[in-house]
């Protein structure tokens, strides 16, 4: 898939042309927040809580925030799992995560890294990062095909997208993530399919401002191209015109796997509408 990448650290932003292979892996070291000393608490916290991470067997929903050490000392991480990726791959894509973020930004005191074309991220740090709603830095990733009807297509990515975030804003504090398909042509049955997903760790309200300003980009950035990608530190969106996810939840055994949806001109698969203690949706 020919693809331009643009790592917009929303100052900068570059074109380079290429793969989809180019953006398998993305990461920010955050210089400014300095670096720590070699062989030092701050050092062995860090490598505890990285390296226990895929331990973490218990977690099926791919959401994974922990700490460990105390003060000045004390190391935050969170790992999240696109909302399709079963509990063992999103393990494996967490620990290749932690092995390779201490490789590309060395004794930083926080960093930031998106594995296998955003499967997972992972997002360490010495501050409070827990329930954080960030939008920087992020990137965008755009297919250089162009889609044949624009003018539908642009508008049912804009309208499924704002469908899509209030569905996944309203998920729980486990998932934040939902998919659907909507109509993209006026003239033949053409689909456009989208995923958006927040850290489940976000309020509703925070979930909702992340996604809509990554939404509020596409036309700057990603029109009339058949699949995009804008990832943020908080959320991203993703759209395609034809179906990249799997349909079937994965992480959460919880609910109930849905039924086969009727053909119908938009269906949203949510792993939290169809069953749920609480009854909520994500
Ligand atoms: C860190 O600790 C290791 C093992 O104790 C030692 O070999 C190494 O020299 C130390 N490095 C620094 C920079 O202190
Ligand atoms: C995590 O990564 C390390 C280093 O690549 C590897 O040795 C280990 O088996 C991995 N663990 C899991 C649970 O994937
Ligand atoms: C898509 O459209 C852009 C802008 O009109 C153009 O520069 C580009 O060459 C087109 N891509 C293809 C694959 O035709
Ligand atoms: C978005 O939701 C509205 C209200 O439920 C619905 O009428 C519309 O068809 C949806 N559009 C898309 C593209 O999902
Ligand atoms: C970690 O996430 C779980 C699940 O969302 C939540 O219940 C818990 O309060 C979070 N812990 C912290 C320290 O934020
Ligand atoms: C496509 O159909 C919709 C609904 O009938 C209409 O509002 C829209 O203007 C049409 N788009 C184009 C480009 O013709």
């Amino acid at each position: 898939m020919a693809a331009i990448f643009c790592m917009l650290a929303l100052l900068l932003s570059c074109l380079i042309s290429g793969t989809s292979a180019q953006y398998n892996i993305q990461y920010y070291c955050y210089q400014k927040k300095g670096s720590y000393t070699i062989n030092s608490t701050f050092q062995n916290n860090l490598n505890t809580l990285l390296s226990t991470l895929s331990s973490h067997t218990e977690i099926n929903y791919g959401f994974y925030n922990f700490s460990y050490g105390q003060n000045s000392d004390k190391v935050n991480v969170i790992g999240l799992c696109r909302g399709d990726v079963k509990p063992d791959e999103c393990r494996g894509c967490l620990n290749d995560s932690a092995v390779t973020i201490t490789q590309r930004c060395p004794n930083q005191k926080e960093a930031l890294l998106w594995f296998n074309s955003v499967k997972c991220v992972l997002h360490y740090s010495n501050r409070p990062i827990f329930g954080v709603m960030e939008t920087y830095p992020g990137f965008n990733v755009k297919n250089t095909n162009n889609v044949t009807d624009p003018d539908n297509f642009n508008q049912a990515v804009s309208n499924l997208m704002r469908n899509l975030t209030v569905v996944a804003a309203s998920g729980d504090s486990r998932r934040k993530y939902a998919t659907g398909r909507a109509i993209a042509s006026n003239f033949t049955t053409v689909y456009v399919y989208g995923l958006v997903q927040c850290t489940p760790d976000l309020s509703e309200k925070d979930c909702s401002l992340c996604l809509e300003s990554a939404i509020s980009e596409i036309p700057s950035c990603c029109v009339n191209t058949i699949e995009s990608i804008l990832v943020r530190p908080s959320c991203n969106i993703r759209f395609r015109n034809d179906i990249f996810y799997d349909q079937t939840p994965k992480l959460d055994p919880d609910v109930t796997a849905p039924s086969p949806s009727p053909p119908s001109p938009l269906s949203y698969t949510s792993p939290m509408s169809y069953t749920s203690p609480e009854g909520t949706c994500f």
